[in-house]
């Protein structure tokens, strides 16, 4: 996958590609990562990329002609590109969105810096804005890096084991179970028994219950959203089931 980024900043964007699961896709050549900067577009003494908004207020704006020469300079590095604007104005990145752009074939994410960029650049040549959560950044940046790296994970052959995608949270609605690694005493806590058994449809199920009450207790949305089948009730209800007895039986302990 192409993805090419309008910013101000390269040095920020390219950093994600530096080290991890971004690395190895770039290395793999499942990823091909370029930047355009609106300065290399300037043609004044001092480089301008900003101006004062009309109306007046706070701030400045990125303004449309140098902006506009990085998107079509970007454009032909990576021809039918989506174009995607970083913005607090957009709609929400979200799993299933991650996966529709990593399914595309080419993708600019644009920058804004400063106050934002001028409306008409939004009109003329932004085909989607995308937020990454209900806070305002400095830069578009930090979010085109989230956008980066949550794709490059998603890029077929990328994850040295696909399983993993698949109980990531947000896959299926729910989010992931607890996991555990050696020691198996740490600190007085001990790993799950379960886990040691080597009942492996013990575990699947254990996994299951810690999924679906994770998700109820801390996301009841998503819980909500996914519903339950039958054998998922039954797990949920040994799992509470459990949890009761647990609870009743340090109860009694501490009244002795
Ligand atoms: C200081 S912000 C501008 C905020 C704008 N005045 C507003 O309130 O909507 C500068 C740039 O940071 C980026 N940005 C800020 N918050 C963001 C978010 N939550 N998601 C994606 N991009 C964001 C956008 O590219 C934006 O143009």
């Amino acid at each position: 996958m192409n993805i090419a980024v309008v910013t101000l900043f390269p040095e920020l964007v390219v950093a994600v590609g530096e080290s991890g699961i971004p690395r190895i896709a770039l290395e793999q050549g499942a990823l091909v990562l370029s930047t355009f900067s609106p300065r290399d577009f300037a043609t004044n003494r001092h480089r301008t990329v900003d101006d004062r908004p009309f109306g007046g207020g706070p701030g400045m704006l990125m303004i449309p002609e140098t902006l506009s020469l990085a998107i079509d300079a970007a454009k032909a590095s990576a021809p039918n590109a989506r174009v995607v604007l970083m913005s607090p104005q957009g709609g929400r990145l979200n799993r299933a969105k991650v996966q529709a752009l990593a399914e595309l074939p080419a993708l600019i994410l644009v920058c804004g810096r400063y106050e934002g960029i001028d409306q008409r650049v939004v009109d003329v040549l932004v085909d989607e804005q995308l937020s990454i959560g209900d806070y305002v950044l400095s830069g578009g940046e930090l979010g085109a890096m989230v956008v980066i790296d949550a794709i490059a994970r998603r890029l077929p052959g990328v994850l040295g084991d696909a399983e993993s995608v698949v109980q990531d949270s947000f896959e299926t609605d729910l989010l992931d179970h607890p996991h555990y690694t050696r020691p198996d005493q740490w600190q007085g806590h001990e790993v799950p028994l379960v886990l040691r058994s080597g009942n492996h449809r013990a575990i699947d199920e254990w996994r299951m219950q810690q999924r679906l009450s994770g998700t109820a207790r801390v996301r009841p949305d998503l819980f909500y959203e996914h519903g339950l089948d039958e054998r998922a009730r039954a797990l949920l209800t040994a799992e509470w089931q459990h949890a009761a007895e647990t609870n009743d039986k340090l109860g009694r302990l501490s009244d002795e």
